[in-house]
């Protein structure tokens, strides 16, 4: 391993999902690690609770050489303002998604590498993972290379974080299939599969509670037979019967007109348009977003799951 990282302090700028996580694993690989957290919030509190020196982000971001910026995407940019003066100007900053590298224009201290590491995984995943001597995989990509072993500062922060194998690649890929990942699939494309199906059966007379059994709790059994086995071997677990509606049906659940939407959102991101849109958002104070989410969280499917799983009611 390179020890570009061993006799420098490294700023951790927000404790919410990838900070915390990032803080107790490089802390666990013997770096020093200062949190920088916004006074009398929540992460201020955790970060203390566990032990480390924890300052405001200016305060952080002045201690360090090397900065992670682990604050929301959307937040980054608001306190860039306060933070970029407190630089050094040969600090090295960690990105853990390339958003703002690809469409905001934050300046950067002027001798400082930029790079990404960027674990596939939610940050309790890769603490936990660390905990059990088990790394996640990740992205790696190089923004700026002031110093010309940008590419091993990266993988060394990825090492001592506990990401491997790691894959090499640009921030501009890294953000693009992350972003269409989570909008196709993760978070966009599943929770409206989920709902859709629930209500398919609901609106047919079943009971709502097994709809929610049927549709949606047990998913998480085949996400981990595809996480432990992939496609291929995650079908080779399920019954014929499964296998051929597999074949025959999932073609017309996401057809040539879903394909053509996937291309879409994929157009979106690429040209910018979809970062508009949430820029937008972001300067209306995110009202309609927390509308919708109040809204989706009152949807009858989560009172079926609290009687699926919590009543257990009996039904004549
Ligand atoms: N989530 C993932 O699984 C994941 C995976 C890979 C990469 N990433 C990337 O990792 C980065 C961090 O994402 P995340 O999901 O970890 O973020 P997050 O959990 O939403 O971050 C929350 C943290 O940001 C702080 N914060 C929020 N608003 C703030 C403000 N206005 N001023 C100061 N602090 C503020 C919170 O402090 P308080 O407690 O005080 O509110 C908390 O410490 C992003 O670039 C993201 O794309 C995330």
């Amino acid at each position: 391993m390179t020890t570009r990282l061993a006799e420098r302090t490294i700023a951790v700028l927000g404790f919410g999902n990838q900070g915390e996580a990032h803080a107790q694993n490089l802390r666990d690989a013997g770096l020093e690690v200062v949190v920088g957290a916004r006074v009398g919030g929540g992460a201020e509190a955790r970060s203390r609770a566990l032990g480390f020196p924890t300052l405001d982000l200016p305060g952080a971001a002045s201690r360090a050489a090397v900065v992670a910026l682990l604050l929301p995407d959307e937040v980054l940019p608001l306190v860039w303002p306060a933070v970029a003066p407190a630089l050094a100007p040969e600090a090295a900053l960690v990105f853990a998604h390339g958003y703002n590298l690809v469409y905001s224009t934050l300046g950067f201290p002027e001798r400082g590498d930029v790079v990404l590491v960027s674990p596939a995984a939610p940050g309790r995943v890769l603490r936990a993972s660390h905990e059990r001597g088990e790394t996640v995989p990740g992205y790696l990509a190089v923004h700026l290379d002031r110093s010309g072993a940008a590419w091993d500062l990266a993988a060394e922060y990825a090492e001592r974080l506990g990401c491997a194998p790691v894959w090499r690649t640009t921030v501009r890929e890294e953000t693009e299939v992350d972003l269409f990942g989570e909008q196709a699939v993760l978070c966009g494309g599943l929770n409206g599969l989920l709902t859709a199906a629930f209500e398919t059966l609901v609106e047919k007379g079943y009971a709502p509670e097994m709809a929610y059994l049927e549709c949606i709790h047990q998913l998480k059994y085949l996400a981990d037979l595809l996480h432990e086995r992939g496609l291929a071997g995650a079908r080779g677990s399920i019954s014929a019967t499964a296998l051929f509606g597999d074949f025959t049906r999932g073609p017309r659940v996401v057809s040539e007109a879903t394909r053509a939407e996937l291309r879409a959102l994929l157009d979106e991101i690429r040209d910018g348009s979809f970062a508009r849109e949430w820029a937008g958002e972001v300067g209306k104070g995110k009202v309609w977003l927390r509308a919708r989410a109040e809204q989706a969280a009152a949807h009858p499917l989560e009172e079926a799951r609290r009687r699926a799983l919590e009543a257990g009611e009996e039904r004549p």
